[in-house]
C-alpha cells in the first residue's frame, strides 16, 4: 500500500479521502516537524503533503527514495527544492487560485485597519482609556478616492484591485507585464516602479518571492513614498527589509504598515513589534475555513492523481515531465 505523509492536521474528513486506498501518517504534534522528523516519518513515503513551514531540501529528497509527489498546501512553493525534485522525477504541486479572493480580503482588512487605526482603537478601549469623544482622537486617513498601488498584478493583485471600485480609487501597478484583463475591468494603469512609490497612498505587495522581488522595499524606496503612505504586504516577507521598514515607520518616513508575512517567519523584527503604526498578522492571508478546506482538498487530489499515474492538476515543475 502506498504511503502518504502529511506534516500537519488536515481539515475534518480530508484524510479519509486518502485513507481508503493509502496508508496515511500525520505528524502527531501541533508544531511543524523538524528536518529529522520529516526524514523519520517520510523515508518510506510515496507522497508528502506539506505546508510553507516545511523546508524540503535536497537532503530530505535524497532520504526519501520512494517519493513520487510533494503536494504543498500553499500557492507559494519556495520551501521546496523544485530543481532537485525535477532531477529525481518527483512531482511538486501547489494550490493556486482557491486562495486569491480570501487573501485579497485580508489585504483589505490591513488597508482599512491601518488607515483607520483599528487595532490602536481596540486596544485603547480595552485599556479603559475611552473617556470621551475626541475631535482629534486617533485620526486616520481616508481610503475613499485615494490611489491604490499594487506591486505584482497577478491573480491576488487583481482580486485586491477589483475591491477598490467600491472605494472609488485610482489603481496603478508595477508588474512584469501589463494585465489587460484588470485594466479593461477597472481602468488600472501599469506604471514604472518609481511612479508606484511616488503616487500610491496604499501600496499593496502581492508579488511572489524571486530574484527581482527579494529586498525590493527598503529605506531608499520608503523615502520616495508619501509620508502619509501605507505599505501592505500579503506576498512574501523577504520582499521588504523589515528593520528598514521599522526605522521608516518610527521616523514618519511613511505613515503605517500592515504585514501578514515576515522576513524570517515566524520571527518578527523586535523594532516592528514596538510600533503602534504597524499592524502585524501571523500569515493568515488564506486563513478562512472555506479556503483552507479547499486548499487541503486540492493537495489531496494532487496526491491521488500522482499516485494513480496521472499528471497532477497543479504541477509546478512541468520540467519533470521531460525527464520521464
Ligand atoms: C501562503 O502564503 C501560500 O503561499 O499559500
Amino acid at each position: 500500500m502506498k504511503k502518504v505523509f502529511i506534516t500537519c492536521c488536515l481539515p475534518d474528513n480530508l484524510e479519509n479521502l486518502l485513507g481508503r486506498e493509502y496508508e496515511v501518517e500525520i505528524f502527531p504534534e501541533k508544531r511543524p516537524p523538524t528536518k529529522n522528523e520529516i526524514i523519520k516519518y517520510g523515508s518510506d513515503s510515496n507522497a508528502f503533503i506539506t505546508t510553507v513551514n516545511d523546508i524540503i531540501d535536497k537532503e530530505i529528497i535524497e532520504s526519501c527514495p520512494c517519493l513520487q509527489v510533494i503536494a504543498n498546501c500553499a500557492v507559494g512553493y519556495e520551501n521546496i527544492d523544485v530543481n532537485y525534485a525535477v532531477k529525481k522525477g518527483i512531482y511538486v504541486t501547489n494550490t493556486p487560485d482557491f486562495l486569491n479572493e480570501t487573501t485579497a480580503d485580508l489585504a483589505w482588512a490591513l488597508i482599512l485597519s491601518t488607515a483607520r487605526r483599528v487595532t490602536e482603537g481596540d486596544s485603547l478601549v480595552r485599556k479603559g482609556e475611552f473617556r470621551y469623544w475626541g475631535l482629534s482622537l486617533l485620526l486616520g486617513h481616508n481610503v475613499y478616492g485615494k490611489t491604490l498601488g499594487i506591486f505584482g498584478m497577478g491573480r491576488i493583485g487583481s482580486a485586491v484591485a477589483r475591491r477598490s471600485v467600491g472605494f472609488s480609487m485610482r489603481v496603478i501597478y508595477s508588474s512584469r507585464n501589463r494585465n489587460k484583463k484588470i485594466d479593461d475591468q477597472i481602468g488600472s494603469v501599469l506604471v514604472d516602479f518609481q511612479t508606484l512609490l511616488r503616487e500610491s497612498d496604499y501600496l499593496v505587495i502581492t508579488a511572489p518571492i524571486n530574484e527581482d522581488t527579494r529586498g525590493r522595499f527598503g529605506m531608499e524606496e520608503f523615502q520616495q513614498m508619501k509620508d502619509t503612505a501605507v505599505l501592505i504586504n500579503v506576498g512574501r516577507g523577504p520582499i521588504v527589509r523589515e528593520r528598514e521598514l521599522a526605522n521608516a515607520l518610527k521616523k514618519g518616513v511613511i505613515w503605517a504598515a500592515g504585514l501578514d508575512v515576515f522576513e524570517k517567519e515566524p520571527e518578527v523584527d523586535e523594532e516592528l513589534i514596538k510600533l503602534n503604526n504597524a499592524v502585524l498578522l501571523p500569515h493568515i492571508g488564506s486563513g478562512s475555513v472555506e479556503t483552507r478546506e479547499g486548499m487541503a482538498k486540492m493537495a489531496v487530489e494532487n496526491v491521488i492523481g500522482a499516485l494513480n499515474g496521472k499528471v497532477p492538476t497543479n504541477l509546478v515543475n512541468v520540467d519533470v515531465l521531460r525527464n520521464m
